[in-house]
């Protein structure tokens, strides 16, 4: 089963990256797997390159090793992250900060994944939601000015596992101290990125920040992702499954693409199509609970709790409250909140009533992402006056 591949029958490839001498990119866990092969892409096409890693040791490995690909003048670096420790992601953030002045792209990459019995951070968080989520949600705050002054990206790196546990976020507990399993707990932690990226678009879009934000996943990948966490059974599975996958250099495709390609789309999910595990890179489906503005609003108040962090003011959006306007419920399926430039019907306080949303990508005439049915599209715009 194939989904989209708006770039033909190839999908995306590195062929379309320009030239990107005097462009900066930041790769979270970048010393192997998907990141270090994004970031090989990167330096190959002029991009300056900082790694965001944990071991000075493998990432001074990572810098030797693209030197003698790419030459001594190769603009690649590093900076010490632990994302597993609040204050690691401070001080790598505030270096960063230091050195770098514009940041073209933050790729979200790094992760542990199928951690085979619950362990916790030194801050007190469930490991895998610590490092994905809380690590990378503290560290997109405290480089997003940076990232904005440089009309740039934020790329959250997600998987298909967001699907594969329990589809939502557990806020009564979040650390799974009941019933803990690796699958549950990477799934959780991988969705709550992911509603994180999505809201993140969200709300940079409603307050007309020019920061572009995207979600992808490297399909099934040959990369030491589960080798040092995973429980006996897991990793023979995947030891089983490995002939399946793709390389780590295709997995890294989808990052690269979301932080260097132009024209992509908001709400949408990149990634390998051949059955969302290999094969061309183009738009694989979004199961919609990962839309929910409700649960991404609970996420994001949660996250700036756990991590200490606070968004600025901007991020107390405008929507969230379902549209009343009784013809336009009558055809949703089910309280639908707004976004921005989408068909979506969109409550708007300034002006009071709903109004259905032409989106800028085609649609296929379906139920769009958010369950609006076509019927909505056949409305006309509601006169204003009518409540909301
Ligand atoms: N491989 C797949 O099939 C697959 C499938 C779905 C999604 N993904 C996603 O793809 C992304 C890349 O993973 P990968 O497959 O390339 O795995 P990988 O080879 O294990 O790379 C993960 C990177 O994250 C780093 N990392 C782990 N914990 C960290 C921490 N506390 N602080 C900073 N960095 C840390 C690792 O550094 P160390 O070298 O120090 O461990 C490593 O560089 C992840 O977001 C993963 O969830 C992968």
């Amino acid at each position: 089963m194939s989904t989209k591949t708006p770039f033909g029958p190839e999908g995306w490839t590195p062929a379309r990256i320009g030239d990107l001498t005097g462009r900066t990119f930041v790769i979270t866990g970048a010393n192997g797997g998907a990141g270090f092969e994004a970031a090989r892409i990167l330096l190959s096409k002029g991009a300056r390159v900082v790694m965001m890693n944990r071991s000075a040791e493998r990432s001074a490995a990572a810098i030797d090793t693209f030197k003698a690909e790419f030459g001594p003048d190769a603009e690649v670096s590093f900076v010490r992250l632990d994302l597993a420790v609040l204050a690691s992601v401070r001080e790598a953030a505030a270096q960063l900060l230091e050195t770098e002045t514009r940041i073209d792209a933050l790729i979200c990459n790094a992760a542990i994944a199928q951690v085979a019995t619950q362990q916790l951070t030194v801050d007190g968080f469930e490991s895998q939601l610590g490092v994905n989520h809380f690590g990378h949600f503290l560290l997109c705050a405290l480089l997003f000015e940076r990232i904005e002054a440089s009309s740039g990206r934020i790329v959250v790196v997600g998987s298909n596992g967001y699907k594969m546990g329990d589809n939502r976020i557990r806020f009564e507990d979040l650390n799974y101290d009941q019933n803990y399993s690796a699958w549950n707990a990477y799934a959780q932690s991988k969705l709550a990125q992911m509603i994180f990226g999505y809201e993140l678009q969200r709300r940079v879009q409603a307050a007309g920040k020019s920061v572009v934000v995207h979600v992808c996943h490297p399909g099934a990948s040959r990369t030491g992702l589960i080798r040092d966490t995973a429980g006996i059974a897991t990793r023979l599975l995947a030891a089983m499954l490995s002939p399946l996958a793709q390389s780590a250099e295709r997995g890294s495709w989808p990052e690269v693409m979301c932080a260097t390609e132009e024209g992509l789309e908001p709400a949408t999910y990149y990634g390998p199509t051949r059955f969302e595990m290999v094969g061309p890179v183009g738009v694989c489906p979004l199961k919609e609970f990962v839309l929910d503005a409700q649960q991404a609003k609970g996420l994001w108040d949660v996250s700036e709790e756990k991590t200490g962090v606070r968004w600025p003011v901007w991020t107390t959006t405008w929507y969230g409250s379902p549209c009343a306007h009784p013809e336009i419920r009558s055809i949703l399926p089910r309280p639908c909140n707004c976004w921005p430039n989408t068909w979506r019907h969109r409550p708007r306080p300034e002006t009071g009533p709903c109004v259905p949303h032409r989106q800028g990508r085609s649609d296929p005439g379906g139920i769009d992402a958010c369950g609006v049915r076509p019927e909505l599209r056949a409305l006309p715009r509601v006169p204003s006056g009518v409540p909301s």
